[in-house]
Formats: structure tokens, sequence, C-alpha cells
């Protein structure tokens, strides 16, 4: 396969799966790092003869780097989801992905209305539910596996009440419960939020919805959850009906403008709503009440064009992918409930651009933050290349940079430091594909300057990903 850029190796199949293999560190790692960084992401582009169309669409390969004592050891391992076991089993895409479809009969769509097979491809995020690590992707079927050797365990099954077809990967958590979301598709569509303690779920708010909207993450407040509808909606009958792929039955619809959802997190009741001007994003970076308001920050792109411009064949083929959006801010007042909608602005926060955001989440998620991380990208014309660290403290914002040529950066993952007062006194961890090696490694930055502590050289290209976590010791959560 010939590519016309470097980095399109980041988007080629990697079939090898290794265990518990040591790598060679350079610089050094922190002595008071263990645990485990789980990763997710795309990992095989194709199936027999067939290939899939989206970077969201690749089967789903766990990437497991363990640390102890100033080493790191380093496993990886394909999700034996439905998706893989029956892809390897026929030798063909057998589940409709986010923008690839398998042909379908007649017959075959309308048994998929009644009893649709969803995918169960978790490549995109690790998380914790039920209190269990999850591999994650958008729809309610979470995978279980073993955290040491990445075996895959079977699905996590949600309460009989959290019914729907879609969900997100990218629950919250407040220490002892977490929150998302299932959408019901139906003649009459439903958000249902719900919270889950101990294993257990509890539904906390219906909301009705005419015409879902492709939402890829919420946001977490103390008191509250926050849906924020961008226009991007569907007609569920059409996504029923249509036998075409997932996202291509969604509508750009910009006079229905973005709209948010207010909900307590412990009643249920809805406490506010309001609307802005339309907007797209994957992914909230934080949210926090302050002076009656709740402010919710996220990485807004002006419209839902960036999903296009993330299909494979353009990524490959070095198209702009400006696949960066921009820090914005939204103050939605509270106690307006009986006022309906209110009209509010988006507030740019930095005019930095940059993309998988990362807070330090286990201190701060809920509450005002002064630090965002994520990956930027250098020019439009490449792609993601940078580690970037935006600080929110000053009048106007500081942003330091980490870059280095023919290097392309993954989300970097905030670990904090022992007894570290300081909310970026720690360090990220980042996979990064050396497209002139052919391989990747773990990057080991200080969060404070994004100086380089260390580096561990993996034998293999990791293909690129979207998102993991650090636990601090997986073998202690509860199986
Ligand atoms: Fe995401």
């Amino acid at each position: 396969m010939t590519h016309s850029n470097s980095y399109a190796l980041g988007f080629t199949t990697l079939d090898h799966e290794i265990e518990n293999v040591s790598l060679t560190v350079t610089g050094a790692l922190p002595d008071w790092l263990s645990g485990s960084l789980i990763r997710t992401g795309p990992a095989r582009f194709e199936v027999g003869k067939q290939a899939y169309i989206h970077w969201f669409d690749g089967l789903a390969m766990l990437h497991a780097f363990a640390f102890d004592s100033g080493s790191v050891n380093y496993s990886n391992r394909f999700i034996r989801s439905r998706s893989w076991c029956e892809a390897e089993e026929k030798g063909r895409i057998a589940r409709g992905e986010f923008m690839t479809d398998p042909c379908r009969t007649i017959f075959g769509r309308v048994a998929a209305l009644f009893a649709p097979k969803l995918t169960d491809n978790a490549n995109v995020n690790i998380g914790v539910l039920g209190e269990r690590i999850v591999a994650l992707t958008e729809t309610p079927m979470p995978i279980r596996f073993d955290p040491q050797t990445l075996e895959t365990q079977g699905h996590l099954t949600l309460g009989e009440a959290v019914r729907g077809q879609l969900s997100t990967a990218h629950p919250h958590s407040d220490g002892t419960r977490s929150y998302s979301y299932v959408i019901e598709m139906g003649r009459k569509s439903i958000y249902r939020l719900f919270v889950d303690e101990n294993g257990q779920q509890r539904v906390l708010a219906e909301l009705p919805a005419d015409q879902p909207s492709y939402m890829h993450s919420f946001g977490m407040s103390e008191r509250y959850l926050i849906l924020t509808e961008f226009p991007l909606l569907v007609n569920p009958l059409r996504l029923a009906l249509s036998g075409r792929p997932f996202i291509t039955n969604y509508r750009w619809q910009p006079e229905r403008g973005t709209i948010f959802t207010v909900v307590d997190k412990t009643s249920g009741t809805v406490v506010a709503r309001a609307a802005a001007a339309p907007c797209f994003a994957f992914h909230h970076v934080n949210a926090f009440e302050e002076k009656d308001a709740v402010h919710v920050d996220f990485l807004a792109y002006p419209d839902a064009g960036v999903i296009d411009r993330l299909r494979l064949d353009r990524l490959r083929a070095g198209g702009p992918s400006s696949a960066v959006s921009t820090l914005t801010r939204f103050s939605i007042p509270l106690g307006g409930a009986d006022s309906g909608l209110q009209a509010v602005e988006g507030e740019i926060l930095c005019d930095t651009p940059f993309e998988l955001p990362r807070i330090d989440y286990p201190r701060h998620a809920g509450r005002r933050h002064s630090h965002v991380w994520g990956v930027g990208q250098s020019d439009a014309a490449t792609f993601l290349d940078m580690i970037v660290k935006v600080e929110l403290a000053g009048a106007t914002p500081l942003v330091r940079r980490w870059h280095q040529d023919h290097c392309y950066a993954g989300e970097p993952v905030f670990v904090a430091g022992p007894g570290g007062n300081a909310e970026d006194d720690g360090i990220l961890l980042s996979v990064v594909l050396d497209a002139r090696a052919q391989t990747s490694f773990l990057l080991v930055l200080d969060a404070a300057t994004l100086a380089e502590r260390a580096r561990a050289a993996v034998p293999h290209h990791i293909p690129f990903g979207f998102h993991g976590n650090h636990f601090p010791d997986p073998a202690s959560r509860p199986r």
C-alpha cells in the first residue's frame, strides 16, 4: 500500500499481538509511577476484501503499559467483540460501524429494525462503569476485559430500565458514582440519563427527542449533568430503514441551533435549558458552577464537516484534516427553568485549536479547572503532531507545546504526582507515532512544562487511537 504522507502509517493495520514485553526506556520514568495506562483504538482496517471507510470504524485493539519501579511492560490484544469474532469467522465485515455498513438485503434491514445487530467494537475509550474497567464505543454494550492479560470477558450487562441502541463512550464519574446516557430510537425517541452506583443503574431522567442529535460526550458539574444537542440530527425511521451507514443518516440542520439541557444529578429534574448558535463538538472538557450559572467548556467546530475529513481515504492521502477545534465556554444561567430556552453565546477561551482534551479529572471534574492538555496540529495540512497545554488562570491563556519532527502524538493522559498540590503537578502519558522510525513510543512529559522526562520504545507502530486512562491499581478493581 502506498501513501502520500508519512503519518498514513498510523492508519494501517497492526495484526501483531504481544504480551508483557519489557520496553527500553530512554530518560527516567518517575519512580512513583505504578499501575497501567490502558488505551483502545482501531487496529484493523480491512476484513477479507472489504475495507473500513472511516477512522472510527477499525476493529478495536487494547494497548496496556504497565509501570513498576521505573520500568514499563507493554501488551496489546484485539478485543474479541462480536464484531471482531463474526468478521474472523465470515471473512467479511459483519456489523455496521460508524461510516461502514456491509450490504444488507431488504429482509436483513427489516430484521435489523426489530433486533438490530449493534456493533460492540469498543475502539473509543476505556472507562469505569458498573465498577468495572470496560472498553467502550457508542452503543450500550461495554466490553469487560482482564486488565492484566487484556483477555475479553464478554459484555457488561446494563439493567433492563436502561434501554437504548446508542450511548456515549465518555461516561462521567464523581469517584463513587458513574453517569452516562443511552438513546432509545423509535417513533418517540428518548435520551435516557442514568447513574450507576455499586454496579446498579438507576434512570435519572428521560428527555424526549424528536430527531436525536449525534452527541459524542456530555458535561458534568458538581450538581448537574449537561446534555448538549448539536444540530447534527437524525430521523430515527431513516436510521432504521435507509440501509445506509450509521452517521450518513444524520443531517446538519443549523437552524436548530445548539441546545443545552441541565439536569440535576440527584433528582433528575431539568433545571435549565439554553440555546446557542449552531456548532459541533466531539469533546466536552469540563463543566462547573459559579455565580448562578453552570459553565460548560467544549472544543467547538463551526459545523460537523470534521466527520467527513476523518475518512480514511482522505487521511491517508494527506488531505487537510483540520482535526482540531476551539476551546469555548458556554455559561448557562441557573434558576430560569420556567422561562424556557435562554439564549447564550459561546466565549472563545483560547485561539490555539486542539483536540482529545484532558484535565486533572479526579481532582477537577465538575469544578473549575485552569489547565487543559490535548493534541494540536502544527499545520492544517498535516495531522495531530503536537501536545499542547493551555493555562487559563491568567488574563490571557498561556499555551505550551511539545513537538518533534516526524512525530504524531496521541491523547495526553494526565497523572498527578504524589502529594502534588498544583493542578499541573504530574506527568502526561502519550502514545506517539515516529513516522520515520516506523514505530511508536510512549512519551512521558512533565505536565507543567511539557519537558520530556522519558520515552519507551514499542517494537511496532500503534495505529492512531482515541482514548485511554491510567489506572493506579487495575488489579484491585472488583471483577
Ligand atoms: Fe472521544
